[in-house]
């Protein structure tokens, strides 16, 4: 017998897994119900579906439409089909995702009203974060599950000026505050974002700290000692290729630490412990200084004990070069030793270490170990000031950074996070007890498929193992078809904005369950700053609208007016500063 409820919509007539087909009741042909005064469209793709089970609900998403004609006995006439995709049920008064049983041929189909969307989302559970509002029904407020966000990773996807930034913005004000977005409500929160573009200070000045490489007013300096950076890549970012340099260089390195250990023998290890990866200082220009004496010695004595010096010895503090007299011909001192096949790479390093521009790495002020091999502040103040500084949240501001360098960088600061996760396991701070969300933004330019740099590396070890060491990861990105899949992958929540490009699409929804994936039409005509949310930390897929940050709190992100600025009257400009600016490196503002 046909329900008289005004929610009726039809009845099941096929299921097939997750997957049913429920025919809708001639009565609403015209497509519109009105239930206490609201119209409601009925069969839109996206749209809920309730499935009374006695006292349960089982809860679905349509994801198709269609009409068929049917001439049947003496019938003749439209039949419509919906397709929906069963996500969850209700028990009682709690909603849960997943269900535990099928339902039934010809069991009622009821349409979803703001009540029962309250059933899903009114309960507001601990670690539940209120992102927004949902698209179809401003009423309800769309929370996700902050233990599931940041255990089991997640990306940010749009096209670009979908919105990104300014969701993500958002999304973290939301989990750090409370709801009148200003109070901090998780004071412990370890949160560290990395702007490549330098844009999200403007936007959570009140609740990060900022670190930079090239510092504005009240911004910290970014450091990052070149003796914690992966000893492989520094080497190739120093010296380029070249494999006998890199194994004396890799021996040098072991030398130098040991003698740091000798020196300093207070740290806990012994000399035999200390490997090449073994995070303590070394003396970098003194390993440069050995190096070019090795390339170029030559010898008084055939047994090489005496070197031939010409007028200079050089200094390692001023990366000064040593001289040697040429070899002589024959059985005639000087003997030849070098063999002078590195002199290319070595000037390399030489640039390097005098370029300015790597100060932050390779100048790192009170962690740059002093000529008696002795630094003033180690490792700890520098995790400390990345995770342990009274805001929740810190920018690492990358903005600065050539292209070329961004993955040895950020590889090399998510190295010594994770390494000092994985290390610091069990103990009472660490990030297993203390858990490390890192977002990074740009995903795409440093986690490509054909890219194998150690920012990749990184990431690919944090999503697989991060959970069990406390860090989670929230990749942002417009060109989700770059991305690595295996790192894709393992993102639990996917929040995906606008997407125009089919590839891109394409990408999301393979990332996606199967029956979900037809939600994912819909991407092309989101506005900006609407997103569907699918996975581990929503209850239920749904399309919803980020909250709007407030005024003054947006990334510095804002598109170029055209329109306006082009009709304004012509006016010379002098196009001084910005020559110097680009000259300094420095966005420089107008005097
Ligand atoms: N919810 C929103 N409502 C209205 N305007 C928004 C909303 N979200 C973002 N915008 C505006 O849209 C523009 C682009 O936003 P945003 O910089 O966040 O995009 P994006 O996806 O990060 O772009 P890109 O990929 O280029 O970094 C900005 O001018 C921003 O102010
Ligand atoms: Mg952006």
């Amino acid at each position: 017998m046909r329900s008289n409820k005004p929610t009726y919509l039809g009845a099941v007539i096929s299921v097939s897994g997750s997957s049913i087909n429920i025919e809708l009741t001639p009565k609403i042909k015209s497509g519109l119900i009105i239930i206490e005064g609201k119209a409601h469209k009925i069969g839109q793709v996206g749209s809920f579906i309730r499935i009374p089970q006695g006292y349960n609900d089982l809860f679905g998403i349509i994801s198709e439409t269609s009409e068929s004609s049917v001439s049947e006995k003496n019938l003749v006439g439209e039949k419509r089909i919906v397709k929906v995709e069963l996500v969850g049920e209700s028990i009682g008064i709690d909603f849960e995702r997943g269900i535990s049983q099928f339902p039934s041929i010809s069991d009622e189909a009821h349409l979803v009203t703001d009540k029962d969307l309250l059933k899903i989302y009114g309960k507001r559970e601990n670690g539940q974060i209120t992102i927004g509002r949902l698209s179809s029904s401003d009423s309800i407020q769309v929370s996700i599950d902050l233990d599931a966000l940041v255990n089991k990773h997640s990306a940010i996807l749009g096209s670009t000026g979908s919105g990104k930034s300014t969701s993500v913005a958002s999304l973290l004000r939301s989990i750090v505050t409370d709801h009148k977005m200003d109070n901090i409500q998780l004071p412990s929160s370890r949160i560290v974002l990395f702007d490549i573009h330098g844009e999200y200070s403007a936007a959570l000045s009140d609740v990060s700290n900022v670190y930079s490489i090239s510092p504005k007013n009240g911004e910290n300096k970014f450091i990052i000692p070149y003796w914690c950076v992966s000893p492989e890549s520094l080497i190739e970012f120093l010296c380029g290729n070249n494999d006998s340099l890199k194994n004396k260089f890799i021996d040098y390195i072991v030398e130098e630490k040991v003698a740091y250990i000798q020196r300093n023998n207070t740290l806990g290890i012994t000399p035999e412990q200390v490997t090449l990866y073994t995070p303590v200082p070394f003396r970098i220009k003194y390993i440069w200084y050995k190096l070019y004496f090795d390339d170029s010695v030559t010898w008084e004595e055939k047994e090489q004990e005496t070197p031939a010096y010409s007028d200079q010895r050089g200094d390692y503090r001023t990366l000064t070069a040593p001289k040697f007299r040429p070899p002589a011909p024959g059985s005639t001192p000087p003997w030849s030793g070098g063999k002078g096949v590195w002199k290319k790479h070595l000037d390399l390093m030489k640039s390097r270490l005098l370029d300015n521009q790597f100060s932050f790495l390779l100048e790192p002020d009170e962690w740059h170990p002093n000529n008696e091999n002795q630094i003033e502040k180690d490792i700890p103040a520098l995790i400390q000031s990345w995770i342990g500084e009274d805001k929740p949240i810190t920018i690492i501001d990358l903005s600065g950074m050539p292209s070329s360098r961004l993955d040895l960088l950020l590889g090399s600061i998510l190295d010594v996070l994770f390494e000092s996760a994985v290390w610091g396991r069990n103990l009472s701070f660490g990030m297993k007890q203390f858990p490390l969300l890192l977002v990074m933004e740009e995903a795409h330019r440093y986690l490509s498929k054909t890219n194998n740099g150690l920012a990749k590396e990184m990431v690919r070890r944090i999503a697989k193992e991060g959970r069990k060491f406390g860090v989670g990861s929230m990749l942002v990105s417009q060109r989700p078809s770059e991305i690595d899949e295996t790192i894709l992958s393992q993102c639990g929540t996917l929040f995906t904005l606008r997407i125009n490009n089919s590839t891109d699409r394409s990408q999301v929804k393979s990332a996606m369950a199967d029956g979900l994936a037809s939600m994912m039409d819909s991407l092309p005509i989101l506005k900006t700053g609407e997103a569907i949310v699918t996975g581990e930390a929503a209850k239920l897929p749904m399309r919803f609208k980020f909250r709007l940050p407030q005024e003054g709190q947006f990334p510095d992100s804002h598109d170029p007016k055209v329109s306006e600025m082009w009709s304004k009257t012509h006016r010379e400009n002098s196009y001084e500063s910005l020559i110097n600016a680009w000259r300094q490196q420095q966005p420089l503002k107008d005097e």
